[in-house]
């Protein structure tokens, strides 16, 4: 891979006439799939950095995404931001040839947001304020989320878009995956102006939701809420404009990020999926991405792993129009966060690498590169393991690098 930026090129048509969308290789200028991981050097030292760098050269890691949860670090005072520290390791990557997804960093905020902005926490449906110490601790329809967000993003876009070490913009991060509905007071005043916008009136939701059945007629748009906690079955109908509600808001962060990146810097922009996660609409989040990627962690100790990698590479494939997409995590090993947490098997991690690429992806990357020695997931894998060089996950991991520097040929096949 080159890690100066390629011009984007034009639209063909597709075989079936219709706009045949690039695939991350033509848009990254990738001559072999891209290889490399979430790669967090904040929370380590420059002894360890200059490693680093030596262990990617040794692995064949070409593309790294930075800054997925480094808001704290980007902007520790609400409008007082420090990005001289990223803009020099996006510089020492860009001169060791490895190429950078650069996050918008939107995925945590920092915890001023949480004390100064209380309201900006989400709520679970039994009306508990979620707190900070954890992550994506953010209602989607938060104002101040909504402009820090967007601000972040800008800064970011205006210090870095033409850096010529990065190569495309990562939004956020796997939205969705832990408060993918928040039910706080500003969710419910922005779920009735989403339902006036939808039905008009009053009656036409009565209708479409069949309120006359156990007394849930409404008078006005205005006594809708929200289906949080409730003595029973929820309305079916109510729970699916809510759904679609909640999709909204979050794809709606997406595009505002997508609006601003784009606004100042003509690189692609991805942001991960979660193959067939239920809670969100791809299909539609797709008409906003340049580069369809994907996050797949299947169970290495269940018999039937294959078939979910075989339907996560061919869902993104579709969602891409049939074209390339990137595995953009998986694990080098194991999980932590699951009741049981198997090792990937010797050899797993190589054959799971190339079926990604047979599926049609256009680079193989893991969460996360260097595993954790403190936090949440201390203990789930890194491509450099607590061990370091010493183990199998090291060997396995050079392994994969070499296999996918020799298939450039396949690319787009
Ligand atoms: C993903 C997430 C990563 C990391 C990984 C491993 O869902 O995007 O940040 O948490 O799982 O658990």
């Amino acid at each position: 891979m080159t890690s100066s930026v390629p011009s984007v090129p034009t639209s063909r048509p597709a075989l079936d006439g219709g706009v045949r969308r690039p695939a991350p290789h033509e848009l990254l200028g990738l001559t072999s799939p891209a290889y490399g991981g979430d790669y967090n050097p904040e929370q380590w030292d420059e002894a360890t950095f200059a490693e680093d760098l030596e262990l990617m050269a040794e692995a064949g890691v070409n593309l790294v995404s930075l800054g997925i949860f480094s808001w704290a670090r980007l902007e520790p005072r609400e409008g007082s931001y420090e990005l001289d520290w990223l803009v020099e390791i996006v510089g020492r990557l860009h001169d060791a040839g490895i190429a950078v997804d650069l996050a918008t960093a939107t995925a945590s905020p920092p915890a001023w947001m949480a004390t100064d902005h209380p309201e900006s926490l989400p709520m679970s449906a039994d009306g508990v304020r979620l707190g900070l110490g954890s992550r994506q601790q953010y209602c989607p329809s938060s104002t101040v989320y909504r402009e820090r967000s967007a601000a972040l993003a800008e800064v970011l876009a205006e210090r870095l878009g033409d850096h010529p070490g990065v190569v495309m913009w990562h939004i956020g991060n796997e939205y969705g995956c832990h408060t993918a509905e928040c039910f706080c007071p500003a969710c419910a005043r922005a779920f009735r102006a989403w339902l006036t916008d939808r039905y008009g009136d009053v009656e036409r939701l009565n209708a479409a939701w069949g309120t006359d059945f156990w007394s849930q007629r409404y008078t006005s748009l205005e006594q809708v809420c929200p289906p949080a906690a409730m003595p029973t079955f929820h309305n079916p109908a109510q729970l699916l404009d809510w759904r679609r509600f909640s999709d909204h808001q979050l794809r709606s962060l997406i595009e505002a990020e997508a609006r601003i990146l784009r606004a100042h810097s003509s690189l692609p922009v991805t942001t991960n999926f979660m193959g067939d996660f239920p809670a969100t609409d791809y299909w539609r989040w797709a008409e906003s991405l340049d580069i369809i990627s994907d996050d797949s962690y299947p169970n290495p100790a269940d018999a039937a792993a294959a078939h979910e990698v075989a339907w996560a590479g061919d869902l993104m494939r579709g969602l891409a129009d049939g074209r390339p997409w990137i595995l953009m995590e998986q694990a080098p090993g194991a999980v932590q966060w699951r009741r049981r947490n198997s090792p990937k098997r010797p050899g797993q991690f190589l054959l799971w690498s190339l079926a990604r690429v047979a599926h049609g992806a256009d680079g193989v990357l893991q969460f996360q590169w260097r595993q954790s020695r403190q936090g949440a997931e201390t203990f789930h894998s890194g491509m450099v393991p607590h061990a370091g060089r010493a183990g199998r996950t090291w060997d396995e991991v050079v392994a994969t690098g070499r296999a996918l520097k020799r298939l450039g040929p396949v690319l787009g096949e």
